[in-house]
């Protein structure tokens, strides 16, 4: 490989590198939005869970949702129309910030991982998620921040 195959090579894969971080960076926040506090609680759409392919009506399994109020996003799982959980996304071993993987919550610290009802299904955290309590008004989830 010559000087000029080298620089064109390595221009294509670092344009790769880039395409392929965006990708990433873009799937990692689709879900991820803001929520409103009102008193002491934090204020969510329903048709924040809505989503659409084609003409059809689909519902998100989950979304993330930040105030900057708030020190770790709260992850909504809902199960169906009338139920849902809300899970801080603070592990709660030593504190560092959970991901969400589908149906689970993963700790990038130590590995610990949670259920989608914040159940320990992975130590070394030993105390499920902290979870608040969800009520549905009209077309509000409102979720209760109250201690
Ligand atoms: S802080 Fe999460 S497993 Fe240690």
């Amino acid at each position: 490989m010559n000087r000029k195959e080298f620089i064109q090579h390595c221009s294509f894969a670092c344009l790769g590198s880039i395409g392929a971080v965006a990708m990433l960076q873009s799937c990692g926040t689709s879900k991820e939005l803001s929520g409103t506090i009102s008193g002491d609680d934090l204020i969510v759409s329903l048709t924040d869970f809505e989503t659409m392919a084609g003409k059809e009506k689909h519902f998100k399994k989950y979304i993330v949702v930040q105030n900057e109020r708030l020190k770790h996003p709260i992850c909504i799982y809902r199960f169906s129309e009338t139920e849902y959980t809300a899970l801080w996304m603070r592990c709660t071993h030593q504190g560092a910030e959970l991901q969400v993987f589908g149906d689970k919550l993963q700790c990038p610290a130590h590995g610990s991982e949670f259920s989608n009802k914040g159940n320990i299904q992975n130590g070394p955290a030993a105390i499920p998620l902290r979870s608040f309590p969800v009520s549905i008004d009209k077309d509000q989830l409102k979720i209760s921040l109250k201690k």
